[in-house]
């Protein structure tokens, strides 16, 4: 897989370029691009429908692009099937979990282990960063609560070894102290060498633990930046594509 294209200087983490996405006749992503280095933390955000899962299964091989590219440490890899970009370190956390409910915590894993790229991360060490799974791992998932599923499909994609992690939307119907705790894994698997390419629709957590942020309006760009350099209402208006007249304050009738 490595070659002597390593010393590239353009050579990217994760590089994206002009991607399109249809289902069937609909255009869900729209001539995205960016780029995700290594220990970023990239939050793509977006109303309900923006295209965010649609793009991240098709950073997963899940789904197939009308156009443009997705280039993995140098190699372009936007024709490759899932489970070899899972060999390469690209692992997703998907939408609505999709666990296996009647098989047990760690029968789970195993699964996400089977085609695992080299890496740091087993069962053992996955059970060291979530260490309430160990004491449970014989109980069958379906039995265990939303967010501690939600951590399952964590570290079921964390035993694949990625070194880029994608995960959509963990918080989904969750508590805000159970999203807190679930969120208490990320500074240190970053810390580890992976990067992530978050999807989470609460903006302020995206905020909180992002080092970029990519806005979807409708499948488009609306808007890009770190945390910092974002305001509340840029972000809201590339969030909803409403445009605000400056002060003035609408009278509530
Ligand atoms: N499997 C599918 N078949 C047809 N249309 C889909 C499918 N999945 C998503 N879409 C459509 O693609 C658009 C983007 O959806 P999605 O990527 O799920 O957005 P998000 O994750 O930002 O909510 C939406 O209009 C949605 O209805
Ligand atoms: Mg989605």
């Amino acid at each position: 897989m490595s070659d002597s294209a390593a010393t590239s200087p353009s050579r990217h983490l994760l590089d994206v370029a002009n991607l399109t996405i249809h289902h069937g006749q609909l255009l869900a992503v729209d001539d995205i691009s960016f780029r995700l280095e290594a220990g970023e933390v990239l939050a793509i955000i977006g109303a309900n429908g923006a295209g965010k899962s649609t793009l991240l299964r098709t950073i997963a091989g899940l789904h197939t692009q009308t156009s443009g590219t997705i280039t993995h440490d140098g190699d372009e890899i936007s024709k490759l099937r899932t489970f070899r970009r899972v060999r390469r370190g690209i692992s997703l956390v998907p939408e609505g979990r999709r666990l296996f409910p009647s098989l047990t915590l760690e029968e789970n894993l195993q699964v996400g282990a089977q085609k695992a790229a080299e890496g740091p991360f087993n069962i053992a060490a996955v059970y060291d960063l979530f260490a309430w799974m160990r004491e449970r791992r014989r109980q069958k998932v379906g039995q265990l609560s939303g967010g501690e599923q939600q951590a399952v499909a964590i570290a079921r994609a964390l035993v694949a070894n990625p070194t880029i992690l994608m995960i959509d939307e963990v918080s989904l119907g969750l508590a805000p102290i159970v999203i807190e705790r679930i969120y208490e894994f990320l500074p240190s698997i970053v810390a580890q060498g992976i990067s992530v390419l978050l999807v989470e629709q609460d903006v302020s957590q995206a905020l909180a633990v992002a080092t970029r942020v990519h806005c979807l309006l409708e499948g488009k760009t609306s808007l890009t930046g770190t945390p910092d350099q974002l305001s509340a209402d840029a972000i809201e208006s590339a969030y909803f594509g409403t445009i605000h007249s400056a002060a003035t304050p609408e009278a509530s009738a």
